[in-house]
């Protein structure tokens, strides 16, 4: 008797706990776009950066940084004067408020990015066939 009783106390606390991590894991995916990896805030700013930042280079060079919004200010104008960026428009406000509030200086020295300066060469050459 008591070792069922045992048995199907168990039994709930390991159903409880898979269900647990089941939703855990949902709640995972549905917070961050499976294709870009963006966090996917509640605004929907994140689609104006998807549509707007991803076209040259994986939304990776966005997140595994972390700057004030004058920092990315200055990486936009960067983009719009080296990169032939396009001019953002009203996007642009929600861009600076998307990427500071969830890639924004953490104050986390350490945390942040060392990275060398920028390359400025120019493309490989493309071989010829
Ligand atoms: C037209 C192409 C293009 C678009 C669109 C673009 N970028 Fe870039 N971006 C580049 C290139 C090329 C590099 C790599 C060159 C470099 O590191 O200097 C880069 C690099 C970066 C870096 C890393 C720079 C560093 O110093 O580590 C950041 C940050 C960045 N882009 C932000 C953005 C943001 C924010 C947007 C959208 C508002 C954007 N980019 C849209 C071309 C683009």
């Amino acid at each position: 008797m008591r070792a069922t009783e045992l048995l199907s106390t168990s039994a709930s606390f390991l159903i409880i706990a898979l269900s647990t991590v089941c939703f855990a894991q949902e709640a995972e995916v549905i917070k961050t776009d499976p294709l870009t990896g963006l966090f996917k805030d509640a605004e929907e700013n994140w689609i104006q950066v998807r549509n707007n930042c991803v076209a040259c280079h994986s939304a990776r060079m966005l997140t595994q940084q972390q700057l004030s919004k004058d920092q990315w200010l200055q990486a936009i104008r960067r983009m719009q004067a080296k990169e032939k960026l396009w001019d953002l428009g009203q996007a642009e406000e929600r861009i600076l408020d998307y990427l500071s509030t969830y890639y924004g200086d953490t104050g986390d020295k350490e945390g942040q990015r060392k990275r060398r300066a920028p390359l400025s060469q120019p493309p490989l050459p493309v071989e010829d066939s």
